[in-house]
């Protein structure tokens, strides 16, 4: 069920990004956080605007071996996010030891976890010729989301064409984080199959991840709130 919309931040420096954040005044829309701007600026940029009151969904995508991403998820479990997320190719192992470092030694977690299961870059020729995956693309971000849903995980990030799908697998609760959305007769940029916010809200997304549409918009506050109107609907 729609629950809100997610500004991705990907901008490369702190300036750019505070500069951008204030166009919104006193609303604190729930932003990401990735790659580029994290090993740009920090994890201090992570409290600041954390700070501010701003949700954040820190996209670092972890993947490596079980004992390192348990350590990492330790480390990064006192920024206080909302999400964190790490490729579920890196094995229902590697998952299992995540949910671990992000748990408290009071046994309580405060930050959600979930999965990539298949990057919407990579397509079906990729996977069999050069991956060597023989399943059908959809048939492994399905199994993929089955193994995050397996391990405890609290969702997944995938395509809003496979929202429902997820649901009908993993579950009604089982979160679905999706990029890939633009306004209807906007610039599509480098997204391959997209889809509007209400289409998205209709097909069951929970959240989307929305960056160009909004960061490139003339009015970026004005973007971002018929976003929200779009895809949340009567719920907001
Ligand atoms: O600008 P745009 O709306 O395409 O931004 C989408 C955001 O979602 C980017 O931060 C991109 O890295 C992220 N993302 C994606 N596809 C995925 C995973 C993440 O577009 N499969």
């Amino acid at each position: 069920m729609a629950k809100d919309v997610i500004i991705a931040l990907d901008f490369p420096n702190r300036e750019r990004t505070m500069d951008f954040l204030s166009l919104f005044g006193g609303e604190r829309p729930y932003v990401k956080i990735g790659m580029e701007l994290f090993y740009a600026a920090g994890p201090e940029i992570v409290r600041e605007i954390s700070g501010r009151g701003h949700k954040v969904f820190l996209d670092l995508k972890l993947c490596d071996i079980p004992n390192t991403v348990r350590g990492a998820m330790r480390s990064l479990r006192g920024l206080g996010v909302d999400i964190i997320n790490l490729h579920a190719f890196g094995s229902s192992a590697m998952m299992s030891a995540a949910l671990e470092g992000l748990t408290e030694p009071d046994g309580s977690r405060h930050t959600k976890l979930i999965a990539v299961t298949i990057l919407t870059s990579t397509g079906e020729e990729t996977l069999h010729r050069e991956l060597l995956i023989d399943a059908p693309l959809s048939e492994a971000v399905m199994r993929y989301a089955e193994n995050a849903r397996a391990a405890g995980l609290d969702g997944v990030v995938c395509s809003p064409l496979e929202s429902a799908e997820v649901h009908t697998r993993c579950g009604a609760d089982f979160l679905t984080v999706t990029p890939g959305v633009r306004f209807a007769g906007g610039e599509q940029g480098d997204q391959v199959r997209v889809t509007t916010p209400a289409k998205a809200r209709a097909l069951g997304s929970d959240y989307i991840v929305v960056g160009r549409p909004i960061t490139g918009a003339a009015d970026p506050a004005a973007a971002w709130r018929l976003c929200r109107s779009e895809f949340l609907g009567g719920e907001m």
